[in-house]
């Protein structure tokens, strides 16, 4: 049994704050979980981030399988959470049952997310009764994208506030041990995390959530400026240093110093 279990999460509720990153592969799980993150999503954001997609709608099952698997190998102690995507759990709760399964099962994850609000709560108690923790997902939920038109904050409108914070409070009842909390105003954020048992986990969402989650290709730099949401903080600037480290490598290949002769 790993260190960060979901009881070890839920603990950390108004005590301390969860420190959650993306990743997609062994490598960065293992350097993640080195570096003392808590929670590593792999999330249906491989998509944009690894697959060379402009949504998460196009990744599947399989994809989210096999990244999950590569990341449940390298991912230590840290709690492992994979994302069910976009039509695994839409279509029948039948067929969520079978496919949250998968990506325990077969993949390796701790616990699946999954994105809606009241209307997934019978979908949510249902895995939790048969075993499957579940983190809830709402405000931008990315696999609506199509339906919202764009990528904007959620919960600013009165009536949308009030729908986001009845949300929460549904999925927690389900038994959902967490929440993302995703764009949402920072004093809405702040009012679900007071009222909600479980752990909520913001991202663009402010500084009063029990956790943040951010995508590692943001966080790192990896992903270019210009793509990079307004909230994430870029702690590192990978995507520069690995331009420079290739570029260095073509001039000397290219200029004959690189290998050397042996002797
Ligand atoms: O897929 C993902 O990376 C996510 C985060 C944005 C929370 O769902």
């Amino acid at each position: 049994m790993k260190a960060w279990t979901t009881t070890k999460i839920l603990k950390c509720k108004g005590k301390s704050k969860v420190a959650c990153m993306t990743a997609y592969d062994t490598p960065t799980a293992r350097i993640l979980s080195a570096a003392g993150i808590q929670v590593i999503l792999v999330g249906d954001s491989v998509g944009n981030n690894v697959l060379g997609f402009d949504s998460t709608i196009p990744v599947t099952m399989e994809m989210m399988l096999h990244h999950t698997a590569a990341v449940a190998r390298g991912a230590g102690d840290a709690h492992v959470i994979a994302d069910m995507p976009f039509l695994s759990y839409q279509v029948n709760d039948d067929e969520a049952m079978r496919n949250a399964g998968r990506l325990i099962q077969q993949a390796g994850a701790d616990s699946v997310k999954l994105e809606g609000g009241s209307e997934r709560a019978a979908l949510v108690r249902r895995l939790v009764s048969n075993g499957i923790p579940v983190c809830a997902h709402i405000g931008l939920t990315p696999q609506s994208v199509l339906a919202f038109g764009g990528y904007g904050m959620h919960g600013k409108l009165p009536a949308e506030a009030e729908k986001l914070f009845d949300d929460a409070i549904a999925l927690a009842e389900a038994g959902a041990y967490a929440t993302v909390l995703e764009c949402v105003p920072d004093a809405l954020a702040e009012k679900i995390t007071a009222a909600v048992p479980n752990v909520t986990i913001g991202i663009g969402a402010g500084p009063h959530c029990d956790g943040q989650i951010l995508v590692m290709h943001d966080a790192l730099g990896i992903n270019p400026p210009e793509g990079t949401p307004r909230f994430a903080k870029r702690f590192a600037e990978i995507r520069a240093a690995m331009g420079k480290g290739v570029a260095d490598y073509v001039a000397e290949v290219q200029g004959g110093t690189f290998p050397p002769a042996r002797a």
